[in-house]
């Protein structure tokens, strides 16, 4: 057992892992959103839109990694299957027929704000546990998160 790990009750690090594991899957299906929409996109906003799924979902897969080993540093296993993606994430698959382009829009706004409500329901948990490296990295997800959210309900005003 790792330092960390050692450092952090086995009870509390289960549940922040599960918790974890659930950002893990919906960081995951937000990113198949924004690859899908980078894809499928049309319309008058094409360009811009095309070059900002894509900035999204590169960041998000990046992101991703950082979680899945802050699940390794606390010692437990991080899911990395579809079907378990898909189990653990409260955000939905894309449509298969692709949307109209605002529709995408209000799909990642949803993806990204769903992800945000999971990130915040972790801290109570990582504060009872004194698990600040874990609230670091939390923190610096909702950041980017709130930034990105704001930035796709901006091109949705009239
Ligand atoms: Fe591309």
């Amino acid at each position: 057992m790792n330092q960390t790990a050692a450092a952090l009750a086995t009870d509390a690090r289960t549940e922040i892992v599960n918790a974890l594991n659930q950002s893990v899957a919906e960081t995951v299906v937000t990113t198949m959103l924004a690859q899908n929409f980078h894809w499928n996109v049309t319309g008058p906003m094409f360009n811009t839109l095309h070059l900002m799924f894509m900035d999204q979902y590169t960041e998000l897969w990046n992101s991703v990694d950082v979680i899945a080993e802050r699940i390794r540093a606390l010692d437990q296993f991080a899911i990395g299957s579809y079907k378990d993606f898909s189990h653990y994430s409260s955000v939905k698959d894309a449509p298969s027929n692709p949307p109209k382009a605002e529709e995408m829009i209000a799909l990642l706004v949803e993806g990204h704000e769903t992800v945000i409500k999971t990130i915040r329901s972790i801290y109570e948990l990582v504060g009872k546990a004194s698990d600040q490296a874990t609230e670091d990295m939390l923190t610096q997800r909702i950041n980017v998160h709130e930034k990105t959210a704001w930035m796709l309900r901006s091109l949705l005003e009239k």
